[in-house]
């Protein structure tokens, strides 16, 4: 595996990197899931920068402080709602992962940690995410020489199975 990525079991919430992504809605208000975990973790201060933010596209990214995350950062990106891939649901997502790219090299981060965006509430099916999160992780690292650490963090085994599966296809 490239050294630069890391597949791992685990809660994004104790990741020490410099940004974490949250998996969040329109919004940005907060919600279940990772997003309900990450703004537990940061506190009410995290609820309150995203307030002034104006919610997120879908397929778009914004960045707040970590507040009392050890991750210095949170780059909330809106997963798209699986409705079958017919809706753009693919380019959507590779959206989600190019957005906080870009956002990660204007900010000149060096580590970030992933969730598997869309593949919970949202539906999206595993596999298919997890290709098109790999390929977007692995075009990062090919353009963004400051990258040193990219995370996925897998809530459960059988999503980590896929991850791992994936990028050993595609290496
Ligand atoms: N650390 C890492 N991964 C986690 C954690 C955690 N602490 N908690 C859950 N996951 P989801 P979505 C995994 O539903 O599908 C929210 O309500 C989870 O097991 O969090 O993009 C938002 O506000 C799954 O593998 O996000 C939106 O309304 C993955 O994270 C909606 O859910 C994504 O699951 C977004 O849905």
């Amino acid at each position: 595996m490239n050294p630069k990525i890391k597949i791992v079991l685990g809660d994004i919430t104790n990741q020490h990197v410099d940004a974490i992504v949250n998996a969040a809605n329109n919004s940005l208000l907060g919600g279940g899931g990772v997003d309900g975990a990450i703004h537990r973790a940061a506190g009410p201060k995290l609820l309150e920068e995203c307030r002034t933010l104006g919610g997120c596209a879908t397929g778009e990214a914004k960045i707040t402080d970590g507040y009392n995350l050890p991750a210095r950062y949170v780059i909330h990106t809106v997963g798209p709602i699986w409705h079958g891939g017919s809706r753009h649901e693919d380019e959507l997502l590779a959206s989600c992962y190019r957005r906080c790219f870009e956002i990660a090299a204007e900010q000149k981060l060096i580590s970030i940690a992933f969730p598997s965006i869309s593949t919970g509430v949202y539906g999206f099916p595993v596999e298919r995410a997890s290709r098109i999160a790999l390929k977007e992780i692995f075009h990062a690292l090919q353009n963004n020489s400051l990258i040193e650490q990219i995370v996925v963090v897998c809530f459960d085994q059988r999503t980590l199975d896929v991850y791992t599966g994936a990028e050993k296809e595609m290496r």
